[in-house]
């Protein structure tokens, strides 16, 4: 059973569900705000299923959005520069009454299903980048921020996790329709991006980024943008790699919140069976869609 202490820091709850999604209880908690959001026609929404580059798309964003400056990008740390809409935990102010004191041009971080983002959004034609991981890196990305984020459920050993994953009963709810939701509504206001691609051409999805903006920086900057969020960089940089959180919410000594950053690390996880078996969902799950991954 958990303390009184746990219970009001939400550590390690069970999931309660958002019409039908799994997500934290205090996230539910707080759903009438967030469902009632006022989105502001310059808003720029972050979009991503969890540990699927949310955070370096974030500081990439708050660079582009600062024309490169390193010393402005240090204000303050990146869940606050970029709140997270839904976030609410018993303690300090939730997403919304972040969003709510932030002035604009804001930038707004989700993990909600497409089927659940507030509907000011689409109403006030809000431009929204969306960024997938491929799913075996996801899974085991999210199998160590379990170990190290306390919000979530004890995450079991590696294969309870994996098929509590590919089963849907994670925060958030199954990977395929997060991926698959958003792609389906992919219009002229919105970006996809992969995480594959950043790491392989990290200039020319920032160049993409830049078109969709309509905004023109110069060569230095984007060399500047590009340097700041490298791995090594954002790892090293308390803004960026959330240390400064609370230690009983995030323990960095089980896991660092900037693991590898690296793509196709599953291989060093699964085992040949549950590659298969992965394989097999992912064909089942993905079928008739045109969205395709790139596994490494
Ligand atoms: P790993 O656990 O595979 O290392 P999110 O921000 O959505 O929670 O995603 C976290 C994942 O993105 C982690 O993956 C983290 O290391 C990775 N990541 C964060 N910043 C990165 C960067 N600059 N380059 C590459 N990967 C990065």
């Amino acid at each position: 059973p958990l303390s009184a202490m746990e219970q009001e820091d939400a550590i390690r709850q069970e999931l309660g569900s958002l019409h039908g999604i799994p997500l934290f209880k205090s996230f539910i908690e707080g759903w009438p705000q967030v469902k009632a959001f006022q989105a502001r026609p310059d808003d720029l929404l972050i979009s991503t299923y969890p540990k699927s580059g949310t955070t370096w798309l974030s500081e990439i964003m708050d660079m582009i959005y600062h024309d490169g400056d390193v010393e402005k990008c240090q204000r303050d740390a990146i869940y606050n520069r970029v709140p997270f809409l839904e976030m609410k935990v018993p303690k300090g102010p939730s997403g919304v009454e972040q969003l709510e004191n932030t002035p604009s041009p804001r930038l707004v971080k989700t993990h909600l299903p497409v089927q659940l983002l507030p509907t000011s959004f689409w109403e006030k034609d809000c431009k929204i980048i969306y960024m997938a991981r491929n799913p075996k890196d996801v899974v085991i990305s999210y199998y160590y921020f379990h170990h190290m984020a306390k919000i979530h459920p004890d995450p079991g050993t590696k294969a309870e996790f994996l098929e509590n994953f590919m089963a849907g009963k994670v925060a958030y709810g199954s990977w395929y329709d997060h991926v698959r939701g958003w792609w389906e509504k992919k219009q002229e206001k919105m970006l996809y991006l992969f995480y594959e691609d950043m790491k392989k051409d990290p200039r020319r999805e920032v160049q993409k980024i830049l078109h969709f903006l309509g905004k023109e920086l110069e060569e230095g900057t984007v060399e500047r943008i590009l340097h700041h969020t490298s791995f090594q960089e954002m790892k090293k940089n308390p803004a960026a790699n959330y240390e400064t959180m609370l230690p009983t919410m995030m323990d960095h000594s089980v896991s660092p919140f900037l693991r590898k950053g690296i793509s196709g690390d599953w291989k060093n996880h699964f085992t040949v069976a549950q590659n298969e078996r992965f394989d097999q969902h992912y064909q089942e799950h993905m079928a008739g869609s045109d969205l395709h991954f790139q596994m490494e």
